[in-house]
Formats: structure tokens, sequence, C-alpha cells
């Protein structure tokens, strides 16, 4: 196991008919900035009850966060932050919601450039100070309401902005508030919780056991909770459980220690920027062909998870690999998320297109190890057309 700090400072607020409880947790003197996505959180009534839970406090809306949040979108908010001294944020949606927050967090107190800030991929920026944010979370899918990151698009490419103090101080998770979510978004969430794990877990062999056997436990949860879900909409206990799994997949606990390889995610956000492919789709469709060609580099792992995931224990080891990438990729089509470039209209011929961005934004060395080349990459786009 590798040395590591851990601390996550968030607080996090679960169950349903809560939100009353933000007046509790928000300065009384609070000036408060409320943002959201495309309508949402108006739709489902949402908006109202986190604004009654906010009582007298002095409230500013912030609506139009789109999925994929756009820089030039956050831009308009630090603006008004600025101005009308704005002293926290409340993000009230989904992942793209709560990272534009965390954004408008780190770049409103920020003295240089906004976009210095979108320079320093994986490692932290450097800012001294962030003003406070919290989350009511609608979405479970990114781990955000518990996490430090945020994934901004800028300039055609997806720039991760990482920094400790964009850590929310509270998250509301109330399973109720996902009841409203259409299939496509919670197959989505399922997809996008379940690869997280895997980026944490599918590596190189460190001896993580409570890591190990708890990424499992998620992953085995997903696999049972995500048909539930989709078959049974309103089921309360099925949307608790997937919301806390889609939590802990990405609030750092299972990847202390651990060897972690994010490739998937960096090609796939290349597919998002050029291609609009939604963030979990991209997933489905690299994380199967590229285990095919990292086989050797993951080997141990996988068959770890072919075992104890899958149950897979017939066959020698190259074929319960095989047999274990191929019921992954059946599990995400199952969901309704399919698994093909092709699927989506991308055709071979534009790998290129994906290629020259993956080396545009500096992604040529991915992998645990360092030694996924832009030809790999290429590879594994190809196996997956
Ligand atoms: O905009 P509104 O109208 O709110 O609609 C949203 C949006 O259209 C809708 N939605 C959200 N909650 C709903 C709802 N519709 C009905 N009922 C509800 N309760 O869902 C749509 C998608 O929302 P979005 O926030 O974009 O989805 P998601 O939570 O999957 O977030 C994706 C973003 O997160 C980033 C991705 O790159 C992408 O930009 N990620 C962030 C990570 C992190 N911070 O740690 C890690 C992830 O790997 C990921 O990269
Ligand atoms: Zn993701």
């Amino acid at each position: 196991m590798q040395n590591f700090d851990y601390h996550n400072p968030t607080h996090i607020v679960f169950g349903q008919n809560r939100l009353a409880e933000l007046d509790q947790l928000i300065p009384a003197d609070a000036h408060v900035m409320v943002l959201y996505g495309g309508g949402s959180v108006k739709r489902t009534g949402t908006l109202d009850k986190v604004l009654s839970g906010l009582g007298q406090r002095k409230v500013t809306e912030f609506a139009g966060i789109e999925p994929n949040p756009r820089y030039e979108t956050l831009l308009k908010a630090i603006e008004i932050v600025r101005h009308d001294n704005v002293d926290f944020l409340l993000a009230v949606g989904g992942g793209s919601v709560m990272d534009g927050t965390k954004f408008v967090a780190a770049a409103a107190p920020y003295a240089g450039a906004e976009t210095d800030l979108l320079q320093h991929g994986f490692e932290p920026i450097p800012i001294t100070e962030a003003l406070p944010l919290a989350t009511v979370a609608t979405l479970p899918a990114t781990g955000s309401e518990m996490n430090m990151g945020a994934v901004i698009s800028y300039q055609g490419g997806k720039r991760p902005v990482m920094s400790p103090l964009l850590f929310p101080r509270f998250s509301f998770l109330d399973p109720t508030l996902t009841f409203s979510l259409p299939a496509t978004q919670v197959a989505n969430g399922v997809v996008d919780a379940f690869v997280h794990v895997l980026e944490q877990y599918a590596t190189t062999d460190e001896n993580t056991r409570i890591q190990d056997r708890t990424a499992e436990g998620i992953l085995r949860t997903l696999v049972e909770i995500g048909p539930e879900t989709l078959a049974k909409p309103q089921d309360y206990e099925a949307r608790a459980n997937l919301m806390w799994s889609a939590t802990c997949a990405l609030n750092g606990f299972i990847g202390v220690g651990v060897a972690q390889d994010w490739s998937t995610h960096m090609i796939g956000h290349e597919l998002t920027a050029l291609f609009g492919i939604d963030h979990a789709q991209t997933l489905a469709i690299v994380l199967p062909s590229l285990w095919r060609v990292r086989k050797e580099q993951k080997r141990a792992k996988l068959l770890q998870y072919a075992e104890r995931v899958w149950d897979i224990t017939d066959g020698d080891e190259d074929q319960r690999i095989e047999q274990a990438i191929e019921q992954t990729r059946q599990f995400f089509e199952s969901l309704g998320v399919k698994t093909r470039l092709s699927d989506y209209g991308v055709k071979a011929e534009q790998i290129d297109d994906v290629i020259e961005a993956l080396k545009a934004h500096g992604m040529v060395a991915l992998s645990e190890s360092g030694d996924l080349t832009p030809e790999i990459s290429r590879e594994i786009l190809e196996g997956a057309v």
C-alpha cells in the first residue's frame, strides 16, 4: 500500500425531507447564491424547497449552468458574486452544477486571470482561499458532492480543477429529489459511478485489501441496484442505495494508497468535447476496449474483479478476463447505455481527431504507469468502433 493522507471534511445530510435543515447549516447573515442548471429544479419543486429552507437570507439565483459546464457561463456568475458580495454558494443540481459552483468558489476571490485555474490538470490549483460552497445533489453519478474536483469545459477541452479548498461544506443527499430523473440519466449515473470505482481498482495490485473489498462491494451494489432503480423509479430504498454508492465511488475513500488509472476518463473527455457524447456514455465506449488492450498490465486485478464481482471461476486466465470484460459491456448495454462509437454516429476515420485532441491537451502519457501513448489510445478507440 502506498503512503497517503486522508481528510474529507464534507458533512453529508442524507435522507428525505431534510431541506429545512439548510437553516442550521448556513450563517444567518450570509448572502447566498443558489446556482442551478437548465430548469429541472424549477419543474420538480426542488428549488422552492431550497429557497424556503434559506428563510430570510439574502438570495441571488444563478440559472443556466449547462451539462459539461462552460467557462464562459461561469464567468457571468463570478462577476455577480464579486459585484454583489455574495459570500456563500449553494449548488442545486447534478455534477455539472456542482462542478461549475466549485469553479466559481475558486475563481471569484482569485486575483489572477481565471483561466490560470484551468491549467493544472490533477495537481491542486494555486489558490489560498475559496468561497464556502455546499450542494443539494439531484443526480447520483459524479461524487462531486463529496470530493474536491471539478471538470470545466474550455476551448474545446475538459479541464480538471482540483483543490482541497473545494470540498463542499455540506451536501444534502435526498434520494426523493432523484425520482424525476429520466431513465437515461439514471443509467448514465450507474455507469459513471461504476467506472469511477474501476479507475481506482483495475490497476496494479498494491495489496490494498480494505480499498479492494470496499470497491468490490460498491460494484456489486451497482450491479444489483442499477436495474432495480430503472425498473422501479419511485423505489426509495433503491434510490437511496444508488445515491450512496455514487458518492462512495468518488469521495476518496477507496482511492487512498492505490494506483489509479484515469485513462478511460481522459479519452472519454475528448469524445464529449468533440462529439457531444454524454460523459458516462464515453466511459461505456472506452472501458471494455481499453481493458482488452491493457490486459497484461491489469491482469491480476482483472482476474480478481472477474471472480469477486462476477463470480467467474471457470476457464483459463484469459478466458476469465474476457468473460469479465464482456459481462461488464453487457451490463452497460442492459442499462441502455451503448458501448460502441458507431452507436453514437462516430466513424473510424474520426479517431484521428480524437488522437490530435489528446496530444493537444497533453494526454500523451496516460495510465497508472504513464506508458499509455497516443498510439495505444488509437488502438483502444479502433477496438471500440
Ligand atoms: O440542467 P438541468 O435542467 O438541471 O437538467 C440536468 C441535465 O440536463 C438533468 N437533471 C439533473 N438532476 C435532475 C435532472 N433532471 C431531472 N431530475 C433531476 N433530479 O440531468 C442532466 C445532466 O446533468 P449533469 O449535471 O450534466 O450530469 P452529471 O451529474 O452526470 O454530471 C456530468 C458532469 O460531471 C463531470 C462530467 O465531466 C460532466 O461535466 N464529472 C465530474 C466529476 C467530479 N466532479 O468529480 C467526476 C466525473 O468523472 C465527471 O467527469
Ligand atoms: Zn466520471
